[in-house]
């Protein structure tokens, strides 16, 4: 039989020998796995993921890439992009390697490392992850939250796509994520029904004191770029 785990936070993943032989899917809709995916689709060569402004720093000195990040939603001093995907354009990112660093979505790909395989997912790369671990024996979903605190955008998008694996046994994480989603496979439009979602979010709500709704829109967007970011533990980058 089939598993699906959904982790609403990092912290919640109980031990690693859960994720051992697994396929990791980690979400942070707002807005790190969505800038992910956003570069990537636009032709970055590679993206590696750093915990801390330091590291990040250094990781850029020693490869000679760009610098992307943020803490409290702004872009740091002296990087050459904040964390909205609209920053993160074909002119810019064609054939760069970019060090990122944000405040919970790298550190949830950083948790995920010792899995088989992990995929980076935002609603832009939906259908590509949906399809990839539709018939994978052992999934775990595992959503960044802020700060410690489980938020509604990662549960959604965590909840659509274990809603594609019902077939699968999925643990009380999976089903409250699932039944988070439910209502808005019913809305006449989808994205719309996303992003008034978003816009309720914890980290929606982030984004607007800052100024940048229209990120938010762009978060919502469904299946705009069909690859799937994975991230390898032996180069310790994401790549496609
Ligand atoms: C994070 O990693 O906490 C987020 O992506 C924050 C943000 O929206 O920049």
């Amino acid at each position: 039989m089939l598993q699906t785990n959904v982790f609403l936070l990092p912290d919640l993943i109980p031990n690693s020998d859960i994720l051992t032989g697994s396929c990791c899917v980690v979400i942070d809709v707002l807005r790190a796995t969505t800038t992910i995916v956003t570069a990537m689709g636009n032709r970055a060569s590679s993206i590696i993921p750093v915990a801390t402004v330091e590291q990040a720093r250094l990781s850029a000195q020693q490869t000679g890439g760009m610098l992307g990040g943020e803490r409290d939603c702004v872009k740091l001093k002296g990087f050459d992009f904040g964390n909205s995907p609209a920053e993160y354009t074909r002119e810019r990112v064609e054939n760069q390697e970019i060090t990122l660093t944000t405040t919970n979505g790298t550190r949830a790909l950083l948790s995920s490392v010792e899995a088989d395989q992990v995929l980076v997912a935002a609603f832009a790369n939906y259908s590509a992850v949906s399809r990839e671990i539709a018939n994978h024996p052992k999934v775990n979903i595992i959503c960044a939250g802020t700060n410690g605190e489980i938020t509604l955008e990662d549960s959604l998008l965590a909840g659509a796509l274990a809603a594609g694996r019902t077939d699968s046994i999925l643990n009380d994480q999976a089903l409250l994520a699932v039944d988070l989603w439910q209502p808005c496979t019913q809305a006449d439009n989808l994205e719309q029904a996303i992003y008034d979602k978003l816009l309720t979010s914890r980290g929606g709500k982030n984004l607007q004191v800052v100024g940048m709704v229209s990120d938010i829109r762009l978060c919502a967007q469904l299946d705009t770029h069909s690859i799937l970011p994975t991230f390898s533990r032996p180069t310790h980058t994401i790549q496609l």
